[in-house]
């Protein structure tokens, strides 16, 4: 059977395996690889029909039975296992043989190695793949970057196995070298400030409103069949109505306070404070994930400090509250992430279309939110959007919005529940909209203690001045 599959996939773990049955289902013959012979009979027996997918734990035989030029996706951990799979598949391609490395690498690692494989002549593409390992079986979101000409021999599997939003696939070609990676470093940071915002409303609900397991499952619930509809408060609200198996009452109570983290978010704030592009929001979501991991320091230090007993609010008046704060503070996130994006692509060349990003990002991924239709539709109404803040669309969705914030942020403070991510995106607004801030008086302490000089509002040119005569 040598020479005739159309798609090959090296890693056969859960996402691998769900990636290569979902190219199956759409027509494509697939081969997979991986060293463990484990995986690749499980996938042999679950393909059903070797002729249309069939694995091997032997490289040489597995890329000898794809057609040329190859179309190889590998799903293996980011990292140095990448770059091993790589030398691995080397000695059998051929010139214009295409690896796609679909896991969730480091953008700059991306550009070295698809400057280190064109010289061999081998095209590579960085593709951000999201949605689990339900979208990899059903639909993902795919985010490839790297050589347009190489593209068109991928993009009708690419187009068939993924997500659709209203028929439109979740997939379009990104840009070149890494901006398919860096699309997806940032929609994980994103994922990252949703993440902490969906959960600081639920302290919120439950430690000012009192709400009960059940209530918050009717009330994400329902605030997903509205314009909040999105994948993580459809999941959240599922989560509040599970039950524990291992004893009595709801599975969420039981779950250990310190969320793990394998880096995305964090390198998305790196990055951010390299280009000087403002993401409080996904820096505080970060830094609450490590706040979280000082669980033992957090139980001293709560013996240590009292906090304020939380006072009554009427709970319908929270939830409403609560809905909008949520809307307003997730609207903040995006624009952040659409603005650092639009930043990268002029740092970095990537030409990227935000309009097209936030397409693909309808449906599949982790991030898909109908809020994304109106994002779409106000970056392909401008082109050169700088902020979605801008977009004359937005403004009367954070107007309606913005003074819930306000009110929760407040009571937040007041009653001692931390809500940093709400107060960040609230601080972000009401920074980015401030025409005069106080920075004014930063620039002349610099210039006062530095002779750092400073610029006039009313005149052209550099100043400084002797500030202790
Ligand atoms: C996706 C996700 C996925 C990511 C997890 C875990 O789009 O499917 O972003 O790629 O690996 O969300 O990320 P953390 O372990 O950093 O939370």
């Amino acid at each position: 059977m040598a020479d005739t599959y159309d798609f090959g996939l090296v890693g056969l773990g859960v996402m691998g395996r769900n990636f290569i049955l979902n190219v199956a289902d759409n027509g494509f013959t697939a081969y997979g690889n991986d060293l463990d012979q484990e995986k690749v009979n499980a996938l042999i027996e679950e393909g059903g029909d070797p002729s249309k997918v069939n694995a091997t734990t032997e490289v040489s035989d597995f890329v000898n039975a794809l057609s040329t030029p190859r179309k190889i996706m590998l799903l293996v951990p980011a990292g140095k296992v990448v770059d091993i799979v790589i030398e691995s598949l080397l000695p059998h391609l051929d010139k214009g043989d295409i690896i796609i490395d679909g896991g969730n690498s480091f953008f700059t690692d991306t550009d070295r190695r698809e400057g280190y494989l064109q010289e061999k002549g081998i095209n590579f593409f960085g593709a951000g793949v999201s949605g689990g390992a339900k979208g990899a079986r059903k639909g993902p979101s795919i985010m490839p970057g790297g050589s347009r000409e190489a593209y068109q021999y991928v993009k009708p599997i690419f187009e068939a196995v993924s997500a659709k939003y209203k028929g439109e696939p979740c997939v379009a070609y990104l840009g070149p070298k890494s901006a398919g990676n860096y699309v997806k470093m940032v929609h994980n940071g994103i994922e990252y400030g949703l993440m902490q915002l969906t959960s600081e409303i639920y302290d919120l609900l439950k430690k000012a409103g009192g709400l009960t397991n059940e209530e918050l499952h009717q009330t994400y619930a329902a605030w997903n069949s509205g314009r909040l509809q999105s994948f993580l408060v459809e999941i959240t609200s599922e989560i509040f109505a599970q039950k524990d198996d291992l004893g009595d009452g709801h599975l969420v109570d039981k779950i250990l306070d310190k969320a793990k983290q394998k880096g995305t978010g964090k390198w998305t704030s790196q990055n951010a404070m390299d280009l000087g592009i403002p993401v409080p929001t996904i820096d505080i979501a970060v830094s609450m994930r490590e706040i979280s991991a000082l669980k033992a320091e957090r139980i001293k230090a709560d013996e240590l400090y009292g906090r304020p007993k939380p006072e009554s609010v009427v709970k319908d008046t929270l939830v409403s509250l609560s809905e909008k704060a949520l809307y307003f503070s997730f609207i903040m996130t995006y624009a952040q992430g659409m603005h650092q994006l639009a930043d990268a692509s002029k740092e970095y060349g990537y030409e990227l279309q935000l309009g097209e990003i936030a397409k693909i990002w309808r449906a599949g991924c982790i991030i898909r939110a109908a809020l994304l239709a109106d994002i779409t539709e106000a970056f392909q109404a401008d082109g050169n959007l700088q902020n979605l803040l801008l977009s004359p669309s937005f403004v009367s969705k954070v107007q309606e919005t913005v003074s819930a914030a306000r009110e929760l942020v407040s009571y937040g403070a007041t009653n001692g529940i931390p809500l940093p991510g709400l107060s960040n995106a609230l601080t972000y607004f009401d920074a980015y909209t401030s025409g005069r801030l106080p920075l004014n008086l930063i620039q002349a302490q610099r210039d006062y203690f530095g002779s750092h000089t400073y610029e006039r509002l009313d005149q052209e040119g550099i100043f400084h001045t002797e500030w202790e005569d």
